[in-house]
């Protein structure tokens, strides 16, 4: 596993298993084959609705909880101060942990500044080992840099070959941001597991696609959480530390940009409207102790 050191020195693993889309009632046996596999970073949301089963997981694993690195994500209906204060010690709870080492604010809509405030406490009490944004297009992470008290560690977006966000990186870079990709084979839209360059580039390595993309993301500087129910795929895409992409392949993959989101825009207001739908409509399943269907 290779590692990277945030901006306040703590050390995050560079791969991770990603778990939005498993269901709750599956998520325990497939966060237990990603730790099988080798994993060791989770990422989750309150909005998943699997924290659940991945602290059950992380329970019955036995392996040390130092060893592992929980991320999960605020959700915006427990946006505001007290609210999202309140959730992460209910994420604690359903973790089964006494910290969590990467809490993200989800979505930049609401009380983000509220919500980060709390975040930031949280921090300055031990429970929280690193605090960051999700989502949180280029001016709004740099608003957030320039208006809060600590910066933000992480900025969780989606990023793939097919949207590189250079722009963002480049900013992120210059508040000692990190970035990691959501969705980083672009839940393979656009045909990017057949994709004729990554996968003629793979051969050459004896490599599939999948592991090209991650092994771009990863020589590129960004932490990748890919996301697979199937154990085999779960020990391919972490099965991508022993070969290297030359100069040549990665301006190959430089070129299969198209700039643009392979899903939607979060300044799209038809998407904000439909944001807060949803969060209205998920208000009665966070209501609910028990484990819901996932969204
Ligand atoms: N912050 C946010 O707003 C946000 C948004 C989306 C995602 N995320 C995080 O990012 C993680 C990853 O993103 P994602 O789950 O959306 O998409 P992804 O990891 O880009 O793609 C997952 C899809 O690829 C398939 N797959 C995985 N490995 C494969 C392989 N080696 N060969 C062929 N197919 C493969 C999976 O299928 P199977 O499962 O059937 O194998 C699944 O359909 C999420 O799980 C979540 O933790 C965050």
């Amino acid at each position: 596993m290779e590692y990277v050191a945030l901006s306040n020195g703590v050390k995050m693993p560079m791969l991770g298993y990603g778990v939005y889309q498993v269901p709750a009632d599956e998520c325990e046996r497939c966060v237990s084959d990603a730790l099988k596999a080798g994993y060791r970073s989770i990422d989750t949301a309150q909005s998943y609705f699997n924290e659940e089963g991945v602290g059950r997981a992380v329970a019955k694993s036995g392996i040390d909880r130092k060893e592992l690195f929980l991320t999960s994500k605020v959700w915006v209906e427990f946006y505001g101060y007290e609210a999202a204060k309140k959730s992460v010690l209910k994420t604690l709870e359903k973790l089964q942990t006494d910290y969590i080492d990467l809490m993200l604010l989800h979505q930049p809509f609401a009380d983000y500044f509220g919500a980060y405030r709390a975040l930031e406490d949280l921090y300055d009490e031990g429970k929280i080992r690193a605090i960051g944004i999700s989502n949180f297009y280029a001016d709004r992470m740099v608003d957030m840099a320039s208006f809060c008290r600590i910066k933000p560690m992480v900025n969780q977006v989606e990023t793939h070959p097919f949207n590189q966000q250079a722009e963002l990186k480049k900013w992120a870079g210059k508040y000692h941001i990190q970035v990691e990709a959501w969705a980083p084979f672009g839940e393979g839209r656009g045909n990017m597991f057949t994709n004729p360059i990554l996968t003629e580039i793979g051969k050459k390595y004896n490599k599939t696609a999948a592991q090209v993309i991650l092994r771009w993301h990863i020589q590129s500087g960004v932490v990748v959480i890919p996301k697979s129910t199937h154990i085999e795929r779960m020990r391919e895409n972490i099965d991508v530390f022993d070969f290297k992409l030359s100069e040549q392949d990665m301006a190959q993959i430089a070129a299969l940009d198209k700039q643009t989101s392979s899903f939607f825009s979060h300044r799209d207001p038809n998407m904000v409207e439909w944001f807060a739908k949803m969060v209205e409509e998920r208000k009665h399943q966070h209501d609910s102790s028990k484990e819901k269907k996932n969204w």
